[in-house]
This record gives structure tokens, C-alpha cells and sequence, in this order.
């Protein structure tokens, strides 16, 4: 088996920075490189200030500060870093085309093309490409081919390694994984490859959490993991609107439910709905993926949790606004949180975008607080939806510093990110500065029915009648 000393991971992105960063903390005698094409983030995750990592994530800042210029080392010198490396991970992003076949549903693969296509053309020596972004089952067959066309007789192994991290936890995850899954090959060479890159991970994780299997399954794994996650989450969330509707509560029934050995407590909990780069990406990729295969009833089996995810933001928005005598215009309305869940800064699909922008289309006058989210972000979020022109997004939508002078005058908050802070805070002070009657809808269960009712407040929690 290969002795390793040199990896490079291609994309410094909230995958590739927290898991080179772990890897080469608990791997002190392997170089550690990782790449990307932004010079900006590059900067940032070299930023002397380590409150200026372009990632937040807790415990990130202090792995950096131990292993950075050590043995982790952030770079624009892609060719360089895939010269030097015995093992290159590529964990760039796949998001959902937005052009040509397949889109809205089929991952966008030609940053993945890309790298391949570079390691082709710097490989001298052989090397383990390992797919770390998530990918379509069967993308290690075109990364191959492009790969053993080089002519430069360099070998190719190609694995699959998809990363199981959730945001918020990813450092907690990378050094706790549940497991760790390597697909290969059965070759010989495909063998070796794999027990290669195992023995990385059981620098710190037990042999038995390493799991190898054929590529194809691995592939397929990540996108059904998930899958199977955001679809706990959409049948907690369409229950809770049948609580809403008969006095049940979302709470007791998942409860109820999670203490059943076969079901399980976790991942049902209601909310506005699931958010971040991967779910929705994915399930629609596994969609496309099993409608091109002409299997239709598996698509739309698939399909209605993102229907049902959908559902859970709009009803959340319209209830807004059925409460607030149905109509909105002109009214101040608070939101707190904008990341699509705590502990990170990630905006991407974020239930927070969908709702705010259905507010703005009744013409609310929103201000947005969220402790770890930049106004330039949150701009950039709804400009991309392109509902209407940046002029009015900006006109329309302020962002404060400040959640509790935020509330000054405003007819409602509504609660989009579970962040602890938000349970915090003096309600008491909060409610008497709002217009009267104040509202909080609570898209995240976080705060008390009877202490909120006896501020004053009209508290809506999802789930609950
Ligand atoms: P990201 O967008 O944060 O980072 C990707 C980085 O790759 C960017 O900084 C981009 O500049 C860089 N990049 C793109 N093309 C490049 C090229 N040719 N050369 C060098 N750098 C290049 O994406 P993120 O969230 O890290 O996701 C990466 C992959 O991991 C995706 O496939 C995603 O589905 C998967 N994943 C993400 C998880 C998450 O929680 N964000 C969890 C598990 C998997």
C-alpha cells in the first residue's frame, strides 16, 4: 500500500476547507493542499484575522490556526498542488443546471469536468483522484475517460469518497463520523486505492466505521442519504399542517413517533422547511436520475418531497398574511435568521429567501437580522431569484445589526433560523415596542406558547394550532 505524504484537495469550499483542515490535523506527516480558483476566498482562508475564514462553522477557526503552514496549506497554484499530490480530492460544486438538458433537476458537472480535465493535462505520475463532491451514479466512468486519454501513461484510480457532514456540526462530524464510505474498483489496483485512502481516515476513526463498496454504490449512496434525510423532514412538515388543522401537536406526535426503535428521534423536528446546497439539489438530481432510466414512479415518489418542502415555505408566508388582516402593504415586518439553519453562514435555498421574497411581492416592508449573514449575501440571495429589480429588493428590504432595535414599530417577527440567541432575548422589551397587536410566527419551535401569549404576543408556532 502507497505511503502517503502529499494530498491536494481541488475547492475550498464549506466541503473542502473543514475536511482538508481535519485531515491534516490529525494526519501531521501528510502535506495537506488545497486549491480553488477564487483568489478571494483563498485570501480569506489565509486572513491572519481567523474571524475572516470565508466559512463559520464552530471549532473550524482552531484546527486552522494549529495545522495552517504547517502541513494545510490554501492555495491558487492548482497545478502545483496536483503535481506534488499522490491522493487529489475534488470537491467543487455541483450545483442544478440552470441551462440546456436537464435543467432544474440534473447536476451541473462541468467544474468536476473541469478538474479532471486539469489533472489530466499536470499529472506526471500515478495518482487517486478521489470524487468528494456529490455526483450523479456512474459520473466515475466519464472522470475516467477522461483520465486514461491523456497518453501520458500516468494510472488512474478512481474513488469515490462522498462527504456525509452537515453545516453547523461539520468539524463535530469530520472527527465523529458515523462512517466513512469508499467505493472503487474490485481490481487489484482499485483494492489497494481504496485501502490507501482508509488508512487516512483511520488516523482517527475505527477501522469498522470505514466502509468500502463498488464506486457505484457509493455514488448512489450520498444522493439517497440525503434523500432519505429531507424526506423526514418533508413528512414531519406535512403533518404539521394537519396539527393545524385538529388541535394535534407537531411535538408530542414526533415524540410519540421517534421513540418507536424502527422510526427514530432524529431529523423530526417541524419546521418552515428544509434549506442548504445539497437536499434539494440532490433529490432532484436522484429525480432526473431515475426518470432517465424511465422510471417514473420512482421520480415522482422523489419529487414530492421537494413538493412538500415547497408547500411548508408558501403556507408559512400565507399565514403571515392571512393573519395580519390580509394585507401586508407597507407593514414592517421582522425577520430573525437567514441562514438555512444555525452555526453556519450558508444561505443557499434557504427557507428565509423564499419566504421574505413572497412577502415582498405583497409589498412588506421587511428588515432582516441574522447573526452570521452578510447584508451584501442577502442581497445577492434575492437579486438571483430576480422577481423584481435590485432597486426594489433594496428599497423594500433593509438589514439590521441590531434584532432588538430592529423591532421598533414593526408589526411582526417571524422566526427563519433556529439560532439559540433569538430564545434569549427580552421579549417583554420587544413587545413593547411593536405596533399592537404584535405578532411572532415562529417557523423554527423555538420559543414558549403561554410565556409568549402572556407577554401579549399573537404567537403562532408551526405545527400547533
Ligand atoms: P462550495 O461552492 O462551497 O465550494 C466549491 C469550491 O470549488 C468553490 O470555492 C469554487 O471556487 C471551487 N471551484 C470550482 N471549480 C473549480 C476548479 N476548476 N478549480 C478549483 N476550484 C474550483 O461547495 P461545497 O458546499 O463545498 O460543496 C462541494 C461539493 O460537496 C458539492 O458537490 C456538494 O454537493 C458536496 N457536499 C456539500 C455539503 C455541504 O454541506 N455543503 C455536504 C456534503 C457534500
Amino acid at each position: 500500500m502507497k505511503k502517503i505524504n502529499n494530498i491536494c484537495c481541488i475547492g475550498a469550499g464549506y466541503v473542502g476547507g473543514p475536511t482538508m483542515s481535519v485531515i491534516a490535523s490529525q494526519c501531521p506527516e501528510i502535506k495537506v493542499t488545497v486549491v480553488d480558483i477564487n483568489q478571494d476566498r483563498i485570501d480569506n482562508w489565509n486572513d491572519e484575522n481567523l474571524d475572516n475564514l470565508p466559512i463559520y462553522e464552530p471549532g473550524l477557526k482552531e484546527i486552522v490556526a494549529q495545522a495552517r503552514n504547517k502541513n494545510l496549506f490554501f492555495s491558487t497554484e492548482v497545478d502545483k498542488a496536483i503535481d506534488e499530490a499522490q491522493i487529489i480530492f475534488i470537491s467543487v460544486n455541483t450545483p442544478t443546471k440552470t441551462y440546456g438538458k436537464g435543467k432544474g433537476q440534473a447536476a451541473d458537472l462541468k467544474f468536476v469536468e473541469l478538474c479532471a480535465r486539469n489533472i489530466a493535462k499536470v499529472a506526471k505520475d500515478d495518482k487517486i483522484v478521489v470524487e468528494k463532491s456529490t455526483l450523479p451514479v456512474r459520473t466515475a466512468s466519464a472522470i475516467k475517460s477522461i483520465l486514461q486519454h491523456t497518453g501520458n501513461k500516468v494510472n488512474f484510480e478512481i474513488l469515490s469518497n462522498p462527504e456525509f457532514l452537515a453545516e453547523g456540526t461539520a468539524i463535530e462530524d469530520l472527527l465523529n463520523a458515523d462512517r466513512v464510505l469508499i467505493g472503487g474498483d474490485d481490481t487489484p489496483s482499485g483494492q489497494e486505492a481504496k485501502d490507501t485512502l482508509s488508512a487516512v481516515y483511520e488516523h482517527w476513526l475505527p477501522k469498522e466505521r470505514i466502509l468500502q463498496t463498488n464506486v457505484w454504490s457509493s455514488e448512489l449512496s450520498k444522493l439517497v442519504a440525503n434523500a432519505f434525510l429531507a424526506q423526514r423532514v418533508s413528512s414531519i412538515n406535512t403533518i404539521s399542517a394537519l396539527c393545524e388543522k385538529t388541535d394535534a401537536n407537531i411535538q408530542e406526535i414526533s415524540r410519540a413517533i421517534g421513540y418507536d426503535s424502527r422510526i427514530g428521534s432524529k431529523f423530526l423536528n417541524a419546521s418552515v422547511g428544509f434549506g442548504g446546497s445539497c437536499f434539494q439539489k440532490d433529490i432532484l438530481n436522484l429525480v432526473y436520475i431515475a426518470r432517465s432510466y424511465g422510471l417514473t414512479e420512482v421520480a415522482d415518489y422523489w419529487e414530492q418531497v421537494i413538493i412538500a418542502n415547497d408547500y411548508q415555505k408558501s403556507r408559512f408566508a400565507e399565514h403571515i398574511i392571512s393573519s395580519l388582516y390580509n394585507t401586508i402593504s407597507g407593514k414592517k415586518i421582522v425577520l430573525y435568521g437567514w441562514a438555512f439553519k444555525k452555526d453556519t453562514n450558508d444561505t443557499r435555498e434557504s427557507p428565509a429567501i423564499a419566504v421574505a421574497d413572497a412577502l415582498l411581492d405583497e409589498n412588506a416592508e421587511i428588515t432582516v437580522y441574522d447573526p452570521k449573514v452578510t447584508a451584501e449575501r442577502i442581497y445577492a440571495d434575492l437579486d438571483y431569484l430576480g422577481t423584481r429589480s435590485p432597486e426594489d429588493n433594496r428599497r423594500l428590504l433593509k438589514v439590521s445589526n441590531d434584532p432588538i432595535d430592529a423591532t421598533k414599530e414593526a408589526h411582526a417577527v417571524a422566526i427563519l433560523t433556529e439560532w439559540d440567541e433569538f430564545k434569549t432575548y427580552d421579549w417583554k422589551s420587544i413587545y413593547a415596542q411593536m405596533l399592537k397587536p404584535a405578532f411572532v410566527f415562529d417557523g423554527r419551535r423555538l420559543l414558549d406558547n403561554e410565556e409568549m401569549a402572556s407577554i401579549g404576543f399573537n404567537y403562532y408556532k408551526i405545527g400547533q394550532s
